[in-house]
């Protein structure tokens, strides 16, 4: 089980005083900090923020640490240190790939969106019908948000060269099955793109055995700094135009990041696997077994959220009410606006918040109005039993 002191430990913001009392629950949005982390920004701003990769020792030892962020987070994944590149968002990353896939794909061919994901891997890939290109949208159940691999099906065919998709949604929040989805495109002979970025605060995944051709996320949700990585597995990143200068076509990792990247950035993301390899360490576990760890330690303070709000009957709850099929991410429709609800909540000492998250899609589809939007409580494996039990009493006393 899950050491939840010694995985506080490990985060300044609960020992902060100015954040005392207050139970944070707006991980999706953006999770705390980790030490390690941290200790890696700061040091690279004090010790080596000079241009990296010269020849003098503050330079070469600026390159080093990017190379390291690289290598063992590419290595957490299970993928190529080559297949993994840091962007400035996932947004920006999506923009950036969906450009290389309007000049790789011709007119006629199709991509398949669908219309659970987040905007950012639903809009670029949308406007590659300006291009000529067919865009098939695979819909979520009205009632549930349930996106069924079986209308995937329908939808394959030997024009589609792109299959989007979440891993989880930052609404709906279901695990969606990544490995099956993605043998099946590749069976009809197409790419997959995952969002990851609602499921990897909850335990990095093995991208290499999920087999998704391109797997995104963000590290300001991941416990660390405001960085998106993105994996293009080699087979795919070979093929697809480089968007990078021409001199940099031959780097794998270079081709999708058309910009300079953040260099301390990107060297303070090796602090993440600091923090998994700690936890890894403390628990006598290998660091891929620390994904499951964490989903055990959410699952276990996940159900009893459920099961209170479940008695609610003017309270739409999004997705399923089991704990072991979703991240512990509840979109909540009240029937009113959302955003006045975390105003009060925050009166409780309660952090969290209203609106449409980006999900304006999604919510249409629920049949939900996004400018009411809904109220979302999400926390992660850092989160104690006892947060979890003072959100129970606060949501008694504001819905
Ligand atoms: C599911 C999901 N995908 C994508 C994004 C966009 O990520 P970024 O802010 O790094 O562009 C978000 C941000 O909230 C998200 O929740």
């Amino acid at each position: 089980m899950l050491d939840s002191d010694f995985v506080r430990a490990q985060f300044p913001a609960f020992a902060e005083p100015s954040l005392e009392g207050q139970a944070f629950f707006e991980n999706a949005g953006g999770s705390y900090t980790c030490q390690p982390v941290i200790d890696r920004l700061e040091r690279y701003y004090r010790q080596r923020k000079v241009q990296p990769y010269g020849p003098y020792a503050a330079s070469r030892l600026a390159g080093e640490e990017m190379d390291e962020a690289r290598r063992r987070m590419a290595a957490l994944l299970g993928v190529e240190t080559g297949e993994l590149s840091f962007g400035p968002s996932t947004t920006q990353n999506t923009y950036v790939l969906a450009q290389a896939f309007r000049q790789f794909m011709q007119p006629g061919e199709a991509v398949i969106v669908t219309n659970q994901d987040h905007e950012a891997n639903s809009g670029p890939w949308r406007r590659l019908a300006e291009a000529g290109i067919e865009v098939r949208e695979w819909r979520i159940d009205p009632e549930t948000g349930h996106l069924d691999p079986e209308d995937l099906a329908e939808l394959l065919d030997e024009k589609v060269r792109l299959v989007c998709f979440p891993h989880c949604s930052n609404i709906v929040a279901e695990i969606n099955p990544v490995a099956e989805i993605t043998a099946m495109a590749h069976a009809a002979g197409a790419f997959t793109c995952v969002d990851g970025v609602s499921y990897a605060p909850h335990g990095f995944p093995d991208v290499g055995a999920l087999g998704a051709d391109i797997y995104l996320f963000s590290a300001y949700k991941t416990y660390g700094p405001h960085q998106g990585l993105m994996v293009v597995r080699r087979a795919l990143a070979e093929v697809l135009p480089n968007q990078a200068h021409f001199f940099n076509a031959d780097v794998l990792y270079k081709r999708f990041i058309p910009a300079g990247p953040d260099h301390a950035q990107v060297a303070a993301c090796a602090g993440m696997a600091d923090y998994i390899e700690t936890l890894a360490a403390h628990h006598g576990c290998a660091p891929g077994a620390v994904h499951d760890l964490m989903r055990a330690q959410e699952e276990r303070l996940l159900q009893p959220l459920l099961d209170a709000l479940k008695g609610r009957n003017r309270v739409r709850l999004i997705g399923p009410a089991e704990a072991a099929r979703r991240a512990p991410t509840l979109a909540l429709a009240l029937g009113r606006p959302a955003a006045p609800v975390a105003a009060a909540l925050a009166e409780q000492g309660i952090m969290a918040g209203g609106g449409h998250f980006y999900a304006v899609r999604p919510l249409r589809a629920l049949g939900l109005d996004p400018e009411e939007g809904v109220l979302r409580l999400s926390f992660t494996h850092y989160t104690s039993e006892a947060e979890v039990t003072k959100l129970i009493e606060a949501l008694d006393a504001v819905l």
